[in-house]
């Protein structure tokens, strides 16, 4: 399976995600502004890819403070603020800062540093596990020879590896389910198109391309028998903040009642944000929208809006599986249980 991040001891090699899949390149980045430009480029993107690789930036700052005799708390509080700056809706980053400024307090300032190499190497390993838990917990929703759509790729490239949505359908296949795939393309930046496709393919799973204006058109002809996508932000009543899309995919879903589930890790819940109306935001630039792949697609100057996100409302959502088991409505008592427990 593709490998979406790397650490060789010395810096973090991230794919950059913006060539595929044309091309398979590797990017070096030896320092915390490397890697805040590799997440705000989306070079690399999904929520738990993007806190694995906040957790090599936040060791990375800490270590060059060390080897050039810099203030070592000043350099960890500069890096987790400029990688906080990066991409606001995935909870992820902040879950990773967090973890890794909590070295702080571990002593002397090589301490410190071992604490950060070990914690962003933990957070590195476990998110694999966690998508392979989240696979044997969702596998079971998925029947044997169904269609399932997804949005976006919440899948090895968005994770350290393996994938959330696309874990559950990699496990579902493994356990011998024939499972097909449509692929929302998403718009703007087309993570369908140009990442859950080729990821997909690669591992030979039956996989249709669609644009996302024909999800509803398939569901009303009878060809989806399930949703299933990732998340950025779960909000401690379950509305969920996911790529820009999923909201319409979830209205289309309920409307012609085929279940619709979200796979996550639990660091994706945030029992700090009440609903989904407080999870942020982030709007993007204006030339994603204009452009594809460099070439204007709109007339030149129109005003543009680029919100990267939506939230779907916890009533559309049949289920959300995580590492730590299937939470079901009502979701405030079912994710605080997984979260805390
Ligand atoms: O803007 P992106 O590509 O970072 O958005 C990614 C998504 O919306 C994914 O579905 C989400 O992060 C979950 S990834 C396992």
């Amino acid at each position: 399976m593709v490998e979406t991040l790397k650490w060789d001891g010395q810096a973090l090699w991230v794919l950059d995600q913006t060539k595929l899949p044309f091309t398979v390149e590797y990017r070096r980045c030896n320092d915390s502004g490397s890697v805040a430009e590799a997440i705000r480029s989306m070079r690399v993107r999904g929520a738990p890819a993007i806190g694995v690789t906040a957790a090599f930036g936040m060791f990375l700052a800490a270590r060059n403070a060390l080897e050039t005799g810099a203030d070592l708390s000043g350099a960890i509080r500069n890096a987790a603020e400029e990688l906080g700056k990066t991409r606001p809706t995935a909870v992820n980053l902040f879950w990773a800062i967090d973890r890794m400024r909590a070295c702080s307090h571990s002593g002397m300032p090589k301490d410190v540093l071992s604490c950060m190499e070990k914690t962003a190497d933990d957070i590195f390993r476990e998110d694999i596990e966690s998508c392979r838990a989240i696979g044997r917990h969702g596998a079971s929703l998925l029947h044997d020879e169904s269609t399932v759509l997804t949005h976006c790729n919440a899948g090895a490239l968005a994770t350290a590896g393996y994938g959330t949505a696309l874990g559950v359908i990699r496990s579902a296949v493994a356990a011998g389910k024939k499972i097909r795939v449509y692929a929302g393309e998403t718009r703007p930046y087309l993570q369908g198109s140009r990442l859950t496709v080729w990821e997909l393919m690669a591992d030979g799973i039956d996989t249709t391309l669609i644009t996302d204006g024909m999800a509803a058109h398939f569901m009303a002809k009878g060809e989806i028998d399930a949703v299933l996508v990732g998340a950025d932000r779960i909000a401690a009543n379950g509305d969920t903040a996911n790529k820009v899309g999923t909201l319409s995919v979830a209205l289309a879903a309920a409307a012609f009642d085929i279940p619709f589930y979200v796979a996550a890790p639990v660091s994706t819940i945030d029992l700090k944000i009440s609903d989904g109306s407080g999870i942020p935001i982030e709007e993007r630039p204006a030339h994603e929208v204009t452009h594809i792949t460099g070439h204007p697609v709109a007339a030149q100057n129109v005003k543009v809006r680029n919100p990267a996100f939506d939230v779907t409302p916890a009533s559309h959502i049949r289920a959300i599986i995580t590492d730590k088991g299937i939470a079901r409505s009502p979701y405030g008592s079912a994710l605080s249980r997984l979260v805390n427990g």
